[in-house]
């Protein structure tokens, strides 16, 4: 009899950990958030991000591998500074592990970077997740939004917390800042076509700016963020209620709102006429602003029409999404 082969590499990896994470959409409320104004946001669940974790060779340490990006990286030997560094050692840090496991923790994401849709949040969370996975201690949604927050400052300077949140918990979020985020039901579901103007929006000016121009004039600011915190409340109600056809008229005013704020720009308000114009019941900017993404209220109707007119308006991808509370 023939002797049994051992596996060869392709087909043996072994895989120690699983972890994975959704893409968010910020429904309302988004820079008005950072002043202690109420936001509302939701998972994507079309794109999301996943790793991998594998056994390295003893003594290798822990590698990390952005697939995507063709890039790895030795824990070791990393800046200290790089993003999935920060996230693999508060992760190993929560789970009590002082020394760098020999793992090769393999990372990809559908979800497109930085255009507002919680790429960073994503590849943190299921990084730590898959860690957490490997060496068999599970982490608490809250565990697990600390540390995706800690990175987050990386990214973004000082974020309210709202992406960390919706992204961790994988629910739909009332968030305000410095609280516990409250999950909230969907009465009934409802359709946004979520546009990405190809225009990469760094989350870290756009809050900038809007600080300096609060500086500027608080009280014209802070009358802006009262008047998006009270269309907030009325459209936490509408969704609850299962009314989200209302919404769209709020979209509109939110969208105006950021305007006022400095936050959209030329690209973003084409591409919310044009989706009005095909028939969305209303539009606005999603995340910072400044490039990134517009939503658009859609119905099976009008969702292929409002879609294609967002990429002739100049949309690099349109992603249709039905938020019904049923992510997690
Ligand atoms: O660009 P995004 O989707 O990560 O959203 C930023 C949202 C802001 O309210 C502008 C900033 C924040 O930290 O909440």
């Amino acid at each position: 009899m023939a002797p049994i082969q051992p596996a060869t590499n392709q087909t043996a990896i072994r895989v120690l950990g699983r972890g994975q994470a959704p893409g968010k959409v910020i429904l309302f409320g988004e820079h008005a958030v950072v002043y202690g104004r109420p936001a509302l946001a939701v998972p994507v669940t079309q794109v999301r991000a996943e790793a991998v974790v594998e056994p390295a060779a003893p003594g290798a340490g822990l590698m990390l591998v952005a697939a995507d990006l063709g890039e790895e990286i030795c824990l070791e030997d990393a800046p200290a500074q790089h993003p999935l560094v920060v996230a693999a050692r508060l992760t190993l840090a929560e789970l009590g592990l002082s020394e760098s496991p020999p793992w090769r923790v393999v990372i990809r994401s559908s979800i497109p970077i930085a255009g507002g849709l919680g790429s960073g949040a994503a590849v943190s969370a299921a990084l730590a997740r898959a860690m957490a996975d490997a060496a068999g201690q599970p982490l608490s949604p809250a565990a697990l939004s600390a540390i995706v927050y800690q990175v987050e400052i990386l990214h973004h300077g000082t974020p309210s917390g709202i992406d960390n949140s919706v992204v961790c918990y994988e629910q739909p979020i009332y968030f305000l800042r410095g609280r516990a985020p409250q999950t909230f039901s969907i009465g009934r579901s409802f359709t946004l076509a979520i546009a990405n103007t190809g225009i990469a929006s760094p989350t870290r000016e756009a809050v900038a700016d809007v600080r300096r121009g609060r500086e500027r004039d608080p009280a014209r600011f802070d009358a802006l963020f009262d008047r998006i915190a009270a269309i907030v409340e009325q459209v936490k109600a509408a969704i609850e209620d299962g009314v989200p056809e209302t919404l769209g008229p709020m979209m509109d005013e939110n969208h105006a709102l950021l305007r006022e704020i400095g936050v959209s720009d030329p690209a973003l308000d084409t591409l919310a006429e044009a989706a009005r114009r095909a028939g969305a019941g209303g539009a606005k900017l999603s995340g910072a602003g400044r490039g990134g993404n517009l939503i658009a209220l859609v119905t099976a109707e009008t969702q292929d029409a409002v879609s294609s007119a967002l990429r002739a308006a100049g949309a690099v991808d349109v992603i249709v999404t039905t938020v019904d509370g049923s992510e997690h």
